[in-house]
């Protein structure tokens, strides 16, 4: 069988030995997935899943504390590393690993780097020398100890530790290096470095880490791997993992461990925008059958009301996107209500437009007038169906109904044709002189409004369907 992956975990089955008690303990079960040369994977899971345990299997390092039992095979180069023949010294200069809690040896900083040259057998010094400060500055560490490379390793910061601790791995010329949560113990400043040094490191390692930070395995990772209860779960590319998983279970627990109370506080206002909006159609319904001025004016100032709901959406968006960078569903909402909040913004808009040009109307005709005129061309039927488009376009992003906001796409087309129609007629009396051109030009202009609702309609359902299918790619 020819390998083509750097790495390759086959069907590997992980127990740990009961001790006295006797039994053992199935930790890692059936795992299976494959890792290329200088791929950044993210190890992700809830706490006793087993990320460790993988880890520690990569390098074999449990051996030297446990008694276990392990099945199924992990290659390394085409070559199994549980093989019989295999050094494990030689396995754990290939595959370095860096601990949760930075753990140097109570030993200066240069003798630190320099271990795993010792114990191999290299007397070299000059050459020793050479190898610790190239491992120091691909750490990002040398310039802070140059000048103090004697002093004892534990005088050193806990970030300086961590990425000491990098630099030992990396002295003995790993091909792999696995990192087992190695920011979780460090301040924002020092996690950035070791995050920009994984950056810098993916040009000549292979990398696996393990991190309980989703934004951090977004950051970093071009892989992740999800993992539950000794399962592998999901593994595929890191963008796609964090916004389209294929399973369920992927996502919720991506979006569990991202605090989603900014996500939640952002649909409330969506959805009290919406009301909003849908309060002003109903006005101006209200206003067809009534052909009351006053409904004009409570429907203008209401858009006013809306333009600034709209505004406040904007500023908790862009607070979101900045502070909490949302993944997965939460990324899909974010983005979605960025561009729900503006097609209702602007339906709100053409909902006034209308209120505008029925006062218009009222200057010119009688209300008697106006009134046979809209029944004739079926125009308040018309706007009640825009009124049902628009309402189902709200209910299937309120319910996150697919099937309703699918409906809403379809109907666009049937809408617009009978507008058409309705306009042709109007401009037919126009031409005619049975109607005024004034007048008919702000029936016309109110057909127009009410076609640009539904369009806009149309789009929130769209976005209905992006929100809860993704873009099924
Ligand atoms: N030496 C051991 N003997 C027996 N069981 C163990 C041993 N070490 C770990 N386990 C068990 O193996 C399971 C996986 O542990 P592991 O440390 O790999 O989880 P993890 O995913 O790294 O969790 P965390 O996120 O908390 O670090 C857990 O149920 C744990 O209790
Ligand atoms: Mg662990």
């Amino acid at each position: 069988m020819e390998i083509k992956e750097k790495m390759l975990i086959s069907d590997f089955s992980f127990y740990y030995d009961g001790g006295k008690r006797g039994g053992s303990k199935m930790v890692l079960n059936h795992v299976s997935f494959g890792i290329c040369a200088n791929d950044v994977v993210s190890l992700i899971g809830p706490s006793g899943c087993g990320k460790s345990t993988l880890l520690k299997a990569i390098n074999r390092i449990h051996e030297v504390s446990y008694s276990v039992r392990v099945e199924g095979k992990i290659f390394l180069d085409g070559g199994n590393i549980y093989d019989s023949t295999i050094d494990t010294i030689w396995l754990r200069r290939k595959v370095g690993m860096v601990f949760q809690k930075p753990n140097p040896f109570q030993k200066s900083i240069f003798e630190n780097v320099a271990f795993g040259l010792r114990i191999g057998g290299n007397h070299n010094e000059a050459e020793i020398k050479d190898i610790v400060e190239l491992a120091l500055r691909q750490s990002a560490i040398f310039d802070e100890v140059k000048d103090r490379l004697n002093e004892s390793a534990m005088t050193l910061s806990g970030g300086q530790q961590q990425r000491l601790c990098i630099a030992r791995a990396l002295a003995t010329k790993p091909d792999v290096l696995l990192m087992d949560e190695p920011c979780s113990a460090l301040d924002p400043i020092s996690t950035q470095k070791i995050e920009d040094l994984i950056e810098e490191l993916k040009k000549s390692y292979t990398i696996i880490v393990v991190t309980h930070n989703m934004q951090q395995a977004a950051r970093v990772s071009n892989m992740t791997a999800f993992m539950m209860s000794g399962e592998l779960m999901e593994y595929g590319a890191t963008k796609k993992v964090f916004t389209n998983p294929l399973k369920k279970i992927t996502e919720d627990y991506i979006s569990d461990m991202l605090n989603s109370s900014g996500i939640s506080e952002l649909r409330e206002h969506i959805v009290t925008m919406q009301a909003h909006v849908s309060d002003m159609f109903r006005n101006m319904l209200d206003g067809f059958a009534k052909l009351d001025i006053k409904e004009s004016q409570v429907i203008i100032e209401k858009d006013r009301k809306v333009d600034e709901m709209k505004h406040e959406i904007d500023r908790m968006i862009s607070t979101l996107i900045a502070l909490r960078q949302p993944v997965a569903t939460d990324l899909r909402i974010v983005i979605a209500s960025m561009k729900i909040s503006t097609d209702l913004e602007r339906i709100a808009d053409h909902i006034t437009l209308i209120a505008k040009s029925m006062k218009s109307l009222k200057k010119i005709l009688t209300a008697e007038k106006i009134k046979k005129k809209i029944q004739k061309l079926g125009f308040h039927t018309y706007a009640a169906t825009v009124n049902k488009i628009f309402e189902g376009a709200l209910q299937s992003l309120n319910e996150g109904n697919t099937l309703i906001a699918k409906g809403v796409c379809n109907s666009k087309e049937e809408m617009l044709g009978s507008s058409k129609k309705m306009i042709k007629e109007l401009m037919v009396e126009m031409s005619s002189k049975k109607l005024n051109l004034e007048s008919g030009l702000q029936f016309i202009q109110i057909l127009k409004e009410l076609e640009r609702i539904v369009s806009l309609s149309g789009n929130i359902s769209e976005d209905v369907i992006y929100i809860f299918e993704g873009d099924g790619a």
